[in-house]
């Protein structure tokens, strides 16, 4: 009788989703078995499942919760610009065990962060980090001198330091070394404990979780980067005075009074800035420069492009746009390994996607990944990485959506143009001095989830002085 109860209140909801395509799974648990069966952790492609053949859209029952897997340009567009897909689901916030910051805060919050925040990622604020990321760079060039002939090393140990470097100083004015920090180990654990809240389906039950070891060690890991925070803060209450570009990056616009935040609206943003900014554009080089050392035609034509375009010292915002081949290897490497590598969103009121109605409280996963290696947008060599094919005259012939590694919408990654700026710094200052190897094969690598998009078998490479 309770059965048909719910099922009679919810029957707009089931006859708008017998018109979304992909099968409707088993009674009373639809496609359960299929989430259980999917470990990102392990590898991503696992939950190519969850698309149903390939379709552009399809629909996965959980129990009563609908969800929604896109996989097409069009529909991924009408998702990302619809003022109805802005909510961040719970299933997606609730692990992190922070409230606010912008990846997770939902309604007034997010707005009032958003707006506040916008003004470090303008173009002119842009241009006074340039100084801090060839500093960064140039560093982490020095730091890489004692690899110099050594056997094959994992090269994202010191690509975290370097990220991390740049994050602290860039948004909180905290210039400190971190290599070889332990702050690293103490992020990554956080990300590992994360990550098993969000795959694994019986923490949902917050009776069991408060009482498990898992929330033990999830709390004394927010504890440990709660306290570096609050170091952060500390620090800069002091330097407060003395700070060069005082009034402009992240943590000023936090700490304004004129901006009203509370300490732990303060706090959460910091630590979301932390795994936003470092853990991102961490993971990120470390497998563009994996690619680059697979590839030794690339390296060559990046070897070309820095020699005719840079002589040495600080490279300046206006001569970025010099380095086209560059900026295609990054562009290539994020479609094929987007950090991000799907998009969350809750329907919160009804709205066309295309030709589906999405009914209200739907939850809409927009993945980026698959989208990305479609072979019907990208054509047969998808899963080949060409940067050749984000050249002018290719790319014009692409869907435009096809392509959102930083998504779009009012939810765009705020630090879009931050990333693609310190990335191809980053890239000019190293292969000005390196060649890079591997021994790992393309075809051999896999991609997991740790909750940003990683390379299973890590970033094994070696190094050696560039001959000119
Ligand atoms: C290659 C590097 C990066 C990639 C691929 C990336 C990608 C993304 C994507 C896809 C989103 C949307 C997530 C969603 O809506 O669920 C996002 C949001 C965000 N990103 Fe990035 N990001 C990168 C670097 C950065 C950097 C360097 C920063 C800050 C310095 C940053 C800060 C943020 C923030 C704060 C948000 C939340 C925006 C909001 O909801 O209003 N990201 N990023």
């Amino acid at each position: 009788m309770f059965y048909i109860n719910f099922r009679w209140k919810r029957r707009k909801l089931y006859a708008l989703a017998k018109k979304i395509p992909g099968t409707d799974g088993l009674p009373l648990i639809g496609h359960a078995f299929t989430f259980m069966g999917i470990d990102v952790r392990n590898n991503i492609n696992d939950s190519g499942k969850l698309l149903q053949n390939n379709l552009p859209v399809s629909k996965i029952w959980a129990g009563s919760l609908l969800f929604i897997v896109v996989n097409s340009p069009d529909h991924s567009q009408a998702m990302l610009q619809s003022t109805a897909c802005l909510k961040i689901p719970f299933i997606i916030s609730r692990p992190f065990l922070h409230r606010y910051g912008l990846i997770i805060a939902n309604g007034a919050v997010w707005q009032h962060h958003r707006k506040i925040l916008s003004h470090s990622f303008k173009i002119n604020i842009l241009q006074q980090l340039m100084p801090i990321f060839n500093q960064k760079c140039m560093k982490f060039v020095e730091k890489l001198q004692p690899k110099i002939g050594a056997p094959e090393f994992d090269i994202g140990h010191y690509v975290a330091a370097l990220t991390l470097e740049t994050t602290m100083t860039g948004n909180f004015h905290y210039d400190h070394c971190f290599y070889g920090s332990k702050i690293i180990s103490d992020i990554d654990h956080g990300k590992t404990l994360m990550m098993k809240r969000m795959i694994e389906p019986w923490w949902n039950f917050e009776w069991l979780f408060q009482r498990s070891k898992l929330y033990k060690d999830m709390k004394a890991s927010i504890t440990l980067l709660d306290a570096k925070i609050d170091e952060i803060i500390e620090a800069y209450k002091t330097n407060m005075n003395n700070n060069e570009h005082r009034g402009t990056f992240v943590i000023d616009q936090l700490m304004d009074p004129a901006n009203n935040l509370t300490y732990e609206e303060i706090r959460d943003e910091i630590f979301i800035f932390i795994i936003a900014g470092y853990e991102t554009s961490s993971v990120t080089l470390s497998a563009i420069l994996l690619m680059i050392a697979m590839h030794k035609d690339v390296q060559r034509k990046m070897f070309e492009e820095v020699d005719e375009n840079y002589d040495g010292g600080h490279i300046e915002m206006e001569d970025l746009h010099k380095f086209k081949y560059i900026e295609m290897v990054i562009k290539e490497a994020l479609r094929l390994f987007p950090t991000v590598p799907f998009v969350p969103r809750k329907v919160t009121q009804e709205f066309q996607m295309r030709e589906y109605t999405i009914p209200k409280d739907t939850i809409l996963i927009d993945f980026l990944y698959f989208m990305h290696r479609n072979k019907t947008y990208w054509g047969e060599d998808a899963d080949k990485f060409r940067p050749e094919r984000f050249e002018p005259e290719e790319i014009k012939k692409i869907h435009p959506h096809a392509y959102a590694p930083f998504a779009a919408g009012k939810r765009v990654c705020i630090g879009n143009k931050y990333a693609m700026y310190f990335l191809k710094i980053a890239l000019v200052h190293i292969f000005k001095h390196y060649e890079f190897s591997t021994t790992y094969k393309y075809e051999e690598i896999t991609a997991t989830m740790s909750p940003s998009l990683e390379i299973a078998q890590k970033y094994h490479v070696s190094v050696e002085r560039r001959k000119s």
